[in-house]
């Protein structure tokens, strides 16, 4: 017998997105956002003291909690900060899953979710889409104890209504946890439903519309009652010093936020139509990636080709996803490189 409990000795784990060692690339695979983070967040770190790394961080991170839910419109009690969303599915999945427990979510979605399952050894109840990524109605039927929606779904970009995502959270006897983390580039988001239902857990990140993925920070909105709870679940200090100071500063300048924004979502419509004009397959996304579909080429080659190039997409092995290549939206001159050399491999 190994050292290890069964689950974790049979589990592949998490396969992140390549993370390339040179500056010089044009890196459109892991969903950041291509701008920096507010000057304020840089201003932050140059003044961080020795006095705040000597001492424990304050275990709830109350500055942060405090800027998050004036941006949000609710109280502090129900904000917890987290060492990026991931920390929140991990803490979600410990504190509301195991054996007898299972955790349910539409497919195609992010692939972290089955790998803490697994590591949590529940069941995973998978429940494909229909082609139009519209919400499956057996979802509300599958007795979870925890109902993950991603919402704009990874990696497809589609949206699901607050509306029906409030039919969802009345109908489920377990907690719904709706993955906002692309959110800031979607129309609109479910922090009403937290104030509606008792059992609704927003998860937000600060990797993308804010431009700190390398700083590890999300945070959740929910009732006091859930908060206290997961609280119990989280690491002591889970998130540090530093982060809180930077997090701070970059969710109170929503001027720069919003500025942002505006222009990854300004581009996303510029290259989508592009693709278009190129012959893929291209959805409309609410996220900071597109998921283009290939008629002409095989996706596997195409991305192969790229990445001999320095351009770096995604390419998911899933048999759904086969098709299809997930890109990120990058600054006006990333996308124009990337288009550039797709232009040239599908003239080849
Ligand atoms: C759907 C989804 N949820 C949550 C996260 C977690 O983001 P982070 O841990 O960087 O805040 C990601 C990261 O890519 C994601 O794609």
């Amino acid at each position: 017998m190994g050292y290890f409990r069964r689950n974790i000795e049979k589990a592949e784990g998490y396969e992140p997105g390549f993370q390339p060692k040179q500056a010089d690339v044009v890196k459109l695979n892991t969903n950041e956002n291509p701008y920096p983070p507010s000057p304020e967040v840089m201003k932050v770190l140059a003044e961080i003291g020795p006095e705040q790394l000597r001492r424990y961080p304050d275990p709830e991170g109350s500055a942060f909690r405090a800027a998050a839910a004036e941006v949000n419109g609710v109280q502090l009690e129900y904000i917890m900060c987290c060492n990026g969303g991931d920390e929140l599915l991990t803490i979600a999945l410990r504190a509301f899953c195991d054996e007898r427990r299972p955790v349910a979510y539409p497919v195609p979605a992010y692939s972290l979710y089955p790998v803490l399952a697994n590591l949590q050894n529940c069941k995973a109840i998978e429940i494909a889409f229909d082609n139009e990524f519209n919400l499956p109605a057996k979802l509300a039927a599958s007795a979870a104890s925890l109902t993950i929606v991603c919402n704009p779904n990874a990696p497809t970009g589609s949206f699901v209504s607050t509306s029906e995502l409030a039919s969802l959270a009345k109908e489920i006897s377990g907690v719904l946890l709706i993955d906002e983390a692309y959110v800031d580039f979607a129309e609109e988001n479910c922090v009403s439903l937290v104030k509606d239902f008792d059992n609704v857990i927003v998860l937000r990140s600060m990797s993308k519309g804010y431009s700190l993925a390398g700083l590890r920070f999300g945070y959740a909105i929910a009732q006091p009652g859930l908060i206290e709870g997961l609280m119990k679940v989280k690491d002591s200090y889970n998130v540090d010093a530093v982060a809180i100071a930077a997090a701070t500063a970059a969710i109170k300048d929503q001027k720069y936020f919003r500025e942002t924004v505006e222009k990854v979502k300004a581009e996303r419509k510029r290259l989508t139509g592009q693709l278009r004009n190129l012959g893929f397959d291209v959805p409309d996304s609410s996220a900071n990636f597109v998921l283009a579909k290939c008629k002409n080429r095989k996706a596997v080659e195409v991305y192969e080709k790229l990445k001999q190039q320095n351009i770096h997409i995604r390419y998911f092995t899933y048999p759904e996803l086969k098709d299809k290549l997930r890109i990120t939206i990058g600054t006006s001159e990333q996308n124009d490189k990337l288009l550039s050399a797709l232009k040239e491999i599908l003239s080849e």
